[in-house]
């Protein structure tokens, strides 16, 4: 079984660069078939996650072009109304529910089967379901495990998000672009991938304001056409760097980012003692003590990221002091501490809050990666720890993680990714 061997202790330093938004670039590529015409997208990260959604859209009829590693060159016009959505990596990944926004908003009729993804708690959909029936549309769930979205017309609403959703806003979005009329979504999420759909809509030809408030404003539009667009880089990746940056003790420069974007992670790191230099579309962190402990609540954006939970919780089992983190967004996203206890971490978890009791060390372990994030802050874990470590189930650090272990080595660290017992040996023996 492939899984990635590491041996712990040195310091990371150098340079990474950060490759494109996952989540943005699952929008995004799902967004791209609403126009019949040609749309080229650009920083399209090679993971496993995205290259699903392309053989998904692909699968229901749109020509996908690969021009080079992270460039797509898609087209839509193929693609027929009513098709049916529904093969396994449809229900493997999260992304696959854009589709429901895209198909519904381009000929008013959608069939997806439910989505997958991380499990890191229950995920319903009921607001994505508020969202296209206020537009008008006729939604049920059909067996097996499908969404069916259907409207005459979509019409433009004024909707209220009981809960602050990413996907939500992004579906909703989607299919109001098409709505006659001017819809407005309130208490609508603010994160950077939600404002990179909004310009790459607009791009087409959309019509939307005001996303990164929670008030987006969408008039509706008959018609999109083709584009050329580049994704944002990747938020979660960048601060996953900047918390190995930390927990090694090292000093790394990561580049191609928004350091906007990363405010609530390096202010994070800041409390806890961490130096970190903006410079342009670069981010420098340098950790050179024992840091101290601080406490944190996962909120939407602009708040601290619920995909970053896993990777301080990491951070400040290894931080002096009691330190406490809040999960507010997920119910489920606790179950990698079980594994960090292996290495020696003194987390107590009660509900949706870890306390922590920093230790001075972790030691190393073998570890399953329970999703991807959690598999992340694991893989620090394992580089921050006194000796070998083995993490398995790294199927879902690849998710969301370009080349990790290569951009992990090139900062010096000792990471391979094995998938034999012989290869297991030679590493080892290489390393020891
Ligand atoms: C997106 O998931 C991301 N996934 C997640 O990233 C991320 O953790 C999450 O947003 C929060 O930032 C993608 O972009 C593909 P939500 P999503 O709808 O859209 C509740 C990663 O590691 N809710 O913002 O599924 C929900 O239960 C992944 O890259 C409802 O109650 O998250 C949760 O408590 C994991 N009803 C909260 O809202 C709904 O209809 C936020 O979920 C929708 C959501």
């Amino acid at each position: 079984m492939e899984h990635y061997v590491i041996k712990g202790g040195n310091a990371l330093s150098g340079e990474v660069e950060i490759a494109g938004a996952k989540n943005a670039a699952l929008a995004i590529l799902a967004a791209s078939i609403m126009t019949n015409e040609t749309v080229t997208v650009e920083n399209v990260p090679d993971v496993s996650d995205i290259r699903a959604i392309l053989k998904v859209i692909a699968t229901i009829g749109a020509h996908v072009e690969q021009i080079d590693r992270h460039t797509f060159r898609i087209n839509g016009s193929a693609i027929k109304k009513g098709e049916p959505v529904d093969n396994e990596l449809v229900r493997e990944i999260r992304g696959s529910y854009y589709l429901i926004g895209s198909l519904l908003g381009k000929y008013g009729k959608a069939a997806v089967a439910l989505p997958g993804g991380c499990n890191i708690g229950l995920r319903p959909i009921d607001q994505h379901i508020k969202g296209f029936r206020a537009l008008g549309a006729d939604v049920r769930l059909v067996s097996p495990g499908m969404v069916v979205a259907e409207a005459e017309e979509l019409t433009a609403a004024h909707i209220y998000m009981d809960v602050v959703s990413v996907g939500a806003t992004i579906n909703v979005m989607m299919a109001a672009v098409k709505a006659h009329g001017y819809t407005i979504i309130e208490n609508a999420a603010r994160e950077p991938h939600v404002v990179d759909l909004a310009n790459f809509l607009n791009s087409m030809g959309a019509k939307i304001k005001g996303a990164g408030t929670d008030v987006i404003r969408i008039r509706g539009v008959e018609y999109l056409h083709g584009t050329n667009y580049s994704i944002i880089p990747d938020q979660i990746e960048a601060g996953t760097f900047m918390f190995a940056a930390a927990a090694t003790k090292g000093d790394i420069t990561i580049k191609n980012v928004i350091p906007k974007h990363l405010e609530s992670i390096s202010a994070k790191l800041t409390e806890v003692g961490c130096q970190i230099r903006e410079s342009g579309d670069a981010v420098r962190v340098v950790a050179n003590r024992r840091l101290l402990h601080t406490n944190v609540k996962t909120l939407p954006y602009p708040g601290f990221p619920t995909d970053m939970q896993p990777q301080i919780t990491v951070l400040l089992g290894l931080c002096k002091g009691i330190s406490i983190v809040t999960e507010s967004i997920f119910e489920n996203r606790f179950k990698y501490v079980d594994e960090l206890t292996k290495m020696g971490a003194s987390i107590t978890v009660e509900g949706n809050t870890a306390i922590i009791d920093g230790v001075e060390k972790y030691t190393g372990a073998n570890m399953d990666s329970p999703d991807l994030r959690a598999g992340a802050a694991l893989v620090i874990a394992a580089l921050a720890a006194e000796g070998d470590s083995e993490i398995y189930k790294i199927h879902y650090i690849e998710r969301g993680y370009e080349d990790f272990p290569e951009k992990l080595r090139h900062l010096g660290a000792e990471i391979r990714k094995v998938d034999d017992e012989n290869q297991r040996r030679r590493f080892q023996y290489r390393i020891s």
